[in-house]
């Protein structure tokens, strides 16, 4: 069993963690191809440790006899080019915001609401959530299932990679360049990003929140919940890769620490480190390049009837957009669609 798959904005951040992810899970594709704009035409991106692939242009490209189609091009790309690959008979996973709380287009997170994938077959397409959603919701699920949230009140610390390469280098160049007295020009943030914090993500909306801050509150309540408040102040941070929350969280029944921290030990794609000590939590610098989400400073919140605090930490790369598009294609795989039967390269690994 093996599938063809297209990856599409090969040549950016999540497009590159895309392609190291099926390598490394060894996902059973007959082919991959690397999909990015006609600025990218020729050049060069790895597949695992052998293979190297030439981008070709997605204008130009013709989604016939792809099986899965990993998208990560930017929503305005994505809005016209995933319609057309769905069309040509491509399952899309797409990692931007367009079609995201499109009623007929499924929302997920595999640990947390792996049943709607089953929604796909409507258009063909299937929305990864924003990176701070997918390490919140993770983190949230098991506790949910426990004493039921009512309310989530989030401050996140989000990394410049969620920004797209482009915002990485401009922090490295602001960094280097204020050592040497040169005065920052901000391009891809709204001020300085360097030795310093932003509390402006996206576009702001009419009641003052940020879209980044409305997409938390809107993609939480359509995975886990619709009667979850959530209440977010989403923030950028001067650090390249992983995003950090602290989550306030209100239940409906009680529910004591060591209830919650048993339950997030058990839980998938969780890793609990919650020591009262130095080293006894988590960090950005620490999750980048790891798969898991951790929950770090679980305590109670005792200004609410039934209330705990968390620290969750995961890399936004990995788990917050490719790696939870690639465990997306895996269950496509496994549960639903039939392959192309062409020999796989590489056998497949079990979820
Ligand atoms: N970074 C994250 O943590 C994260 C998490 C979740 C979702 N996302 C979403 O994923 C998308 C990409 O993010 P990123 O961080 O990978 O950005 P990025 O590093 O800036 O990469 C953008 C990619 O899209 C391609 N692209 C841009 N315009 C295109 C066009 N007209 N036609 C075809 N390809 C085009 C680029 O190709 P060229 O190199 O040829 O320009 C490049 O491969 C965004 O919508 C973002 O919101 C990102």
């Amino acid at each position: 069993m093996a599938f063809k798959v297209a990856v599409v904005g090969a040549t950016g951040n999540v497009g590159r963690e895309i392609l190291s992810i099926l390598a490394e899970r060894q996902f059973p594709v007959s082919e991959v191809v690397a999909v990015a704009s006609a600025r990218s035409i020729g050049n060069e991106v790895s597949f695992g440790d052998d293979d190297i692939l030439k981008v070709v242009d997605l204008e130009k490209y013709d989604f016939k006899g792809v099986d899965i189609a990993l998208f990560s091009p930017g929503a305005k790309v994505s809005a016209v080019h995933a319609p057309r690959a769905a069309k040509a008979g491509a399952v899309v996973v797409d990692n931007t915001s367009h079609f995201r709380m499109d009623k007929d287009v499924p929302l997920v997170v595999p640990e947390v609401n792996p049943e709607a994938i089953a929604q796909y077959q409507k258009r063909g397409i299937i929305a990864n959530p924003n990176c701070s959603t997918i390490q919140m919701v993770v983190a949230l699920k098991p506790l949910h299932d426990l004493a039921t949230i009512k309310r989530v009140v989030v401050a996140t610390y989000q990394s410049v990679s969620g920004a797209g390469h482009a915002a990485m280098d401009e922090l490295f160049a602001q960094t280097r360049g204020i050592y040497v007295n040169e005065q920052p020009k901000p391009e891809r943030f709204t001020k300085q990003i360097a030795f310093n914090v932003i509390p402006h993500i996206d576009i702001f909306m009419d009641d003052g929140a940020t879209k980044e801050e409305w997409k938390m509150v809107v993609e939480t309540r359509k995975i886990l919940d619709p009667d979850i408040a959530v209440h977010a102040t989403c923030v950028r941070v001067p650090v390249f890769i992983s995003h950090a929350e602290a989550v306030n969280v209100e239940f409906a029944n009680p529910i004591s620490e060591n209830a919650a921290r048993d339950a997030l030990r058990k839980a998938p794609g969780i890793v609990v480190v919650d020591h009262r000590a130095n080293d006894g939590y988590v960090t950005p610098a620490e999750a980048a390049g790891e798969d898991a989400v951790y929950v770090s400073r679980i305590r109670k919140d005792p200004t609410v009837p039934h209330g705990l605090a968390l620290w969750v930490v995961s890399d936004n790369l990995r788990k917050g957009a490719a790696l939870n598009a690639v465990q997306i294609a895996e269950v496509l795989a496994s549960n639903y669609l039939t392959s192309s039967k062409k020999p796989a390269k590489t056998p497949q690994k079990a979820l």
